[in-house]
């Protein structure tokens, strides 16, 4: 399988220095060969240029509204080119203003893509429904269409970023800490919304069919996950900034994994959030681990294993 990888290293979605290393972390640690161990053909495009904005005030509460715009737009321009040339792309960041630009860039290919944004949190607050002002808790307010009238425009390269998908192309799977304004939004448009209850209610299993028919009800959708790393329990992924108790365990999150691949509609991945500066060595190793096995099974490896084709018993 042809892949791109983008490295998308934004830490200005939010306010703890570190993410903008995630891209580095997880190409240290060993990303790039795990892909190619499985099969993939993978093209490194290199990270997304984030330059420098001095003089980026506040929009209203919004933190770094230009440095995140800019480096959006840069996103957008080389996931359209990864996903043009190679079919498929995954994108490594970077907090998860990451997905505005991979979103854009994505939509402009695929623009009936359905989207799974795998998450503690739904990142889907508008500025004025934020109470940190950090766009990372945003990125869906700016992509969904019906949500353009209560998103102010703001200045500093925002014009040219435009919502492209709709609601109804939107589900979310492990949500647990979701702000008031969040759930208004989720009501008023009855999106597909799975919290941490409803995978206790019906189990991983059901709950990822459901959210697969509810966006794709076909079948025949190209999918974008948008995997933060704190969807899963801290226990697995402790280096991420905003991390919330009960969480995905490895094999929840490893199902997810294995049965979006088996769709075999799977274009791109994002992987969000992973911040090398939290915690112990021991948890940034923990930390990237769990990124990467789970970047990998959306790929093709699978806990049942794999035998290259060629291979026969010596
Ligand atoms: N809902 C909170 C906010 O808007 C937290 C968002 C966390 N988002 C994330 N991508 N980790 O600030
Ligand atoms: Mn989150
Ligand atoms: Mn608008
Ligand atoms: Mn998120």
């Amino acid at each position: 399988k042809q892949l791109g990888l983008v490295g998308v290293p934004v830490s200005k979605g939010q306010k703890k220095d570190g993410t903008e290393k995630g891209p580095a972390s997880l190409r240290d640690g060993g990303l790039v060969e795990r892909l190619t161990d499985i099969g993939c053909d993978v093209k490194d495009y290199g990270d997304a240029d984030f330059g420098e904005v001095n003089e980026d005030q506040c929009y209203d509460n919004v933190k770094n509204p230009r440095s995140v715009a800019q480096g959006t737009l840069k996103t957008a321009d080389m996931v359209e080119q990864a996903l043009r040339t190679e079919g498929h792309c995954l994108a490594i960041g970077g907090d998860h203003s990451m997905a505005i630009g991979t979103i854009m860039g994505h939509a402009r290919v695929n623009p009936d893509m359905a989207v799974l944004w795998i998450d503690a949190h739904a990142d889907i607050n508008t500025p004025l429904t934020s109470d940190s002002g950090n766009i990372h808790g945003m990125p869906l307010s700016f992509l969904a269409k019906e949500l353009d009238q209560y998103v102010p425009h703001m200045p500093g390269g925002w014009e040219d970023i435009q919502a492209c998908i709709s609601v109804e192309q939107i589900a979310w799977i492990g949500l647990r800490d979701v702000d008031p304004g969040e759930r208004k939004i989720i009501e008023k448009y009855d999106m597909n919304a799975f919290s941490m209850q409803e995978v206790d209610r019906y189990g991983i299993r059901e709950v990822l069919e459901k959210a697969i028919k509810a966006v794709d009800p076909d079948g025949d959708k190209p999918i974008h996950v948008s995997f933060d790393v704190d969807a899963m329990d801290p226990a697995h992924t402790p280096s991420t900034g905003t991390p919330v108790s009960g969480g995905l365990s490895v094999r929840e999150m490893s199902y997810i994994a294995e049965e979006v691949a088996d769709t075999g509609r799977l274009a791109m991945v994002d992987v969000a959030e992973v911040n090398p500066n939290l915690g112990s060595k021991q948890d940034v190793d923990n930390t990237v681990k769990s990124a990467i096995d789970i970047a990998a099974r959306f790929f093709g490896n699978r806990r049942q294993g794999l035998c290259p084709p060629d291979y026969d018993i010596p």
